[in-house]
C-alpha cells in the first residue's frame, strides 16, 4: 500500500490520471473490473446477487466513479435512471430489470406494481419501478460527470437533456415531500433513506404494524448472512408502510412514517448547488438555485441542529421533536460548503469525538454511535462502515480545510476497498468485511478518491469558483 499511502498523504496530489504505477494501478485495475461484471449494458448492478436491478443513490455514486473508466458509461448510466422518472418528478428507487427472475430480489415489481398503482403519480409505462425514493445525489453525480469531460457532455447535450429532469426531481422533494412545514423533504420509509435498519428509525418504526412473515418471502437472506441483515421484524415493518404507501397510489402526506433526515437533505442541498453549476453552464445564472441552497441550508440547521449532542438528528414529523440518536447521517451535512464555520468545527469535533472515534479507534466513520446501545459492528446500518458515507465525509472534511483527517480518511477507504475485496461495508474498528463484496459503490468511490483532484469546484459555494 506504500504507493497509495503516498498519495493519499499529499494534500496536493493533482488527478493521478490514468495509468497509475505500482498499487495504485493495481486498485484501480480491480475496481474498474468490479464496475465491469456489474455492468449491463446500460446501467450498472450495486451487486449480482444481492441487488440484481438498478438502484437510484447507488447509480448516481457509480457513476461519480464510473466518470474515471468512461465518462460516457457515466452519462448513461444516469440517463438510464432518469429514463425512469415518473410524471410526479419523482426518481424511483429501484428501476427493475425485466429479464431478472421475480424472486431475484424482494419486493419485485409484482409488489410494487408500479404502472398501475403508480398512475396517478405519473409511473412510466414501459419500465417497472419501485414506487419510493432515495437520497438525491443524482444533479451533484450529473455536475461531477460532465465535468471529467466537458467535450464530450456539450456534443452530446448531456447537461441539456437531464437538467429538467433534476429540476423537476429537486421540485417534487421539495414540494410534495415538505411534510413537515419547514422547507425540509421528509423520507416516508426507511429505505427512502438508504440507511434501512438505523438505529433512528427504530421509535419511528415502532408505532408501524408489521405484516405477517408469512406474507412475503425475503431473497436477501439467499445472499447475505442473517447477522449482517435488518431482522425479520424490520422487515415486516418495511412491508407495511410500502404496502400502504402502494395501495394509497403512492400519493404522498398521509403515512404513519415521516422524517426528516440529515443526510437526505444535505445532499438535496450539496444537489441544489450543482444544479446550479448546471444551470450556469447552460446560459442561466443559477443564482437563484444558490440562494435556494442556502436558505435550506439555513432551515436545516434551524431544524436538525441538535446543540447538545454537537451533531444534526433525525425529526419525527408523525411523533414530533429531534429523534436522540446518533448516526452518520448527522455528520454528513459537513459536505455544505454555507454551514456556519462554527457548526463544521462542532461536527468535526463530534466526528473526532467518542461516539464516531474518526481518526483514532475507527477505521472509517461508523454508521451509528459507537457508545449507543443499539450499535452492532456488523448488522448494515447499526455499527458498520460504509463507502460512501466515507466519501461523503472525506469530501466535507476537506470543504471545511481539514485535510489532514480528509487524507487519513482517504487512505483508509482506499487501502480497505481493495482489502476487503469492494465489500459492501466493513466493521468500524477492523475493517473485516459484511454483506456482499464486488460492490460497485464501493469499487467506484474508491476510483473516484484515487483519481479525484482535491480542488473540485463543487466543494465550494461560489458559482464562480
Ligand atoms: N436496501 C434495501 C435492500 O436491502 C432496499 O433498497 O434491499
Amino acid at each position: 500500500m506504500d504507493r497509495i499511502a503516498a498519495l493519499a498523504a499529499r494534500p496536493t496530489e493533482r488527478p493521478v490520471v490514468y495509468d497509475p504505477p505500482g498499487t495504485a494501478r493495481s486498485l484501480h485495475t480491480a475496481a474498474a473490473r468490479v464496475l465491469e461484471a456489474n455492468w449491463t449494458g446500460a446501467s450498472t448492478v450495486p451487486s449480482r446477487g444481492l441487488y440484481p436491478h438498478q438502484w437510484s443513490w447507488d447509480s448516481a455514486f457509480i457513476a461519480i466513479g464510473l466518470r474515471h473508466l468512461s465518462p460516457l458509461r457515466a452519462q448513461t448510466e444516469l440517463e438510464t435512471l432518469l429514463a425512469a422518472q415518473w410524471g410526479d418528478g419523482r426518481i424511483p428507487h429501484i428501476v427493475f430489470n425485466p429479464s431478472v427472475p421475480l424472486d431475484a430480489y424482494f419486493p419485485s415489481p409484482d409488489f410494487w406494481r408500479s404502472s398501475t398503482a403508480g398512475r396517478a403519480a405519473g409511473a412510466p409505462r414501459t419500465v417497472q419501478t419501485s414506487g419510493i425514493v432515495q437520497p438525491p445525489v443524482h444533479a451533484l453525480a450529473a455536475w461531477l460527470v460532465h465535468r471529467a469531460d466537458p467535450g464530450l457532455s456539450r456534443g452530446r447535450g448531456f447537461l441539456a437533456r437531464v437538467y429538467p429532469k433534476l429540476a423537476a426531481w429537486h421540485r417534487y422533494l421539495l414540494h410534495r415531500r415538505d411534510l413537515g412545514g419547514g422547507g425540509l423533504a421528509s423520507v416516508v420509509h426507511p429505505w427512502e433513506q438508504g440507511m434501512d435498519n438505523s438505529p433512528c428509525w427504530d421509535a419511528p418504526l415502532a408505532r408501524v404494524a408489521p405484516a405477517p412473515a408469512r406474507s412475503f418471502r425475503r431473497a436477501d437472506l439467499d445472499h447475505g448472512a442473517p447477522e449482517d441483515r435488518p431482522t425479520d421484524l424490520d422487515y415486516g415493518r418495511y412491508v407495511r408502510l410500502a404496502t400502504d404507501y402502494r395501495d394509497g397510489g403512492y400519493a404522498d402526506g398521509t403515512g404513519a412514517f415521516a422524517v426528516e433526515d440529515p443526510a437526505f437533505n444535505a445532499l438535496l442541498i450539496a444537489s441544489e448547488h450543482a444544479l446550479a453549476r448546471i444551470a450556469r453552464e447552460l446560459g442561466a445564472t443559477g443564482t437563484a438555485r444558490h440562494a435556494r441552497a442556502e436558505r435550506l441550508t439555513g432551515a436545516l440547521v434551524e431544524r436538525l441542529w441538535d446543540p447538545e449532542r454537537e451533531m444534526f438528528c433525525c425529526r419525527d414529523v408523525r411523533g414530533g421533536g429531534l429523534i436522540p440518536e446518533r448516526s452518520v447521517s448527522g455528520l454528513v451535512p459537513l459536505l455544505l460548503p454555507t454551514l456556519p464555520g462554527r457548526t463544521a468545527e462542532a461536527l468535526m469535533r463530534t466526528a473526532r469525538g467518542p461516539h464516531f472515534s474518526l481518526g483514532d479507534t475507527t477505521r472509517l466513520v461508523p454508521s451509528y454511535d459507537l457508545l449507543g446501545e443499539a450499535f452492532d459492528p456488523h448488522r448494515y446500518w447499526r455499527g458498520p462502515a460504509w463507502f460512501n458515507t466515507a466519501w461523503l465525509m472525506e469530501r466535507g472534511l476537506r470543504t471545511h480545510g481539514a485535510h489532514h483527517p480528509a487524507d487519513a480518511l482517504r487512505r483508509s477507504v482506499l487501502e480497505l476497498a481493495a482489502g476487503s475485496g469492494f465489500a459492501e461495508y466493513v466493521d468500524p474498528y477492523t475493517g473485516e468485511a459484511c454483506g456482499t463484496a464486488d460492490f460497485s459503490w464501493t469499487a467506484a468511490l474508491a476510483l473516484d478518491l484515487l483519481h479525484d483532484e482535491p480542488a473540485d469546484d463543487t466543494r465550494t459555494a461560489s458559482p464562480t469558483a
